[in-house]
């Protein structure tokens, strides 16, 4: 099997990919991570000024930014979202039932709401709860805009950028591809990532992003959000 179930360090799992030799969160600890970078400092900023924000999520993995983030909606149903992951490579259904995110996140309804998340088919709009609504992109994100027909194609207000670290994975962390993001996004959309290189500053200050550097997650120094200008 190329994909290995392991525990971070706040006791939930991640997974490890053998292809590219990297886990799919911080080892110390993958909720943790979660909620720092892509609940707290993306789309609770989002949602403090909206109240219908269209999600783009480059590397849907294991799900548990979506599975987050659709808890987090369920608490304010005057807001909703539209949450569109891209990921070439889903993880196995197999898989997913055996992750502890359902043990570890304590509110009602997490174990249906990961289920449905991960049962949900492929390449179509799906509601999820009554605000939530999935697409799961199944391409890459080189080619997500193209490979989705148009009518299903929204202009995006945040960006989660999850894909594995730019030593592990050069290829999506370019200019080409972030302007290729930055042509489908609203003006003023934002756009985190865990991570903080000087080239990836640089590429994203070029696609048309104006940046903030923020406290990273498990006392990392930095994280990062790109505002499109
Ligand atoms: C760091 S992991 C993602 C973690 C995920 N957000 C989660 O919560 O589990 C990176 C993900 O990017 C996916 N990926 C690999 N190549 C990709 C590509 N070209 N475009 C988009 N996603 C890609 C991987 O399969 C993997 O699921």
């Amino acid at each position: 099997m190329d994909i290995e179930i392991i525990e971070t360090e706040d006791g939930s799992h991640t997974l490890f990919s053998k292809t590219f030799n990297e886990i799919y969160h911080s080892r110390r600890g993958a909720i943790e991570e979660s909620i720092h970078v892509f609940i707290e400092a993306g789309l609770k900023h989002v949602l403090a000024n909206k109240d219908h924000i269209n999600i783009l999520e480059v590397g849907l993995g294991t799900g548990l930014n979506a599975l987050l983030t659709a808890l987090e909606i369920q608490t304010t149903p005057s807001q909703s979202i539209k949450y569109f992951g891209v990921e070439p490579l889903p993880v196995p259904v197999e898989i997913t039932q055996q992750l502890n995110y359902e043990q570890l996140v304590a509110q009602e309804g997490v174990a249906e709401l990961y289920t449905k998340i991960h049962e949900s088919a492929w390449n179509s709009w799906e509601s999820i709860t009554p605000n939530f609504q999935l697409y799961k992109a199944h391409t890459t994100i080189q080619k997500a805009f193209v490979d989705t027909p148009t009518q299903d194609l929204p202009t995006f207000d945040l960006v989660y950028f999850d894909a594995f670290a730019p030593s592990k994975h050069p290829e999506i962390w370019n200019l080409e591809v972030l302007q290729q993001i930055r042509q489908q996004l609203s003006i003023g959309a934002i756009l985190v990532t865990y991570c903080a290189k000087g080239q990836f500053k640089r590429d994203l200050k070029a696609a048309g992003f104006s940046l903030e550097s923020l406290p990273g997650p498990h006392f990392k120094r930095e994280m990062t959000r790109g505002n499109a200008i």
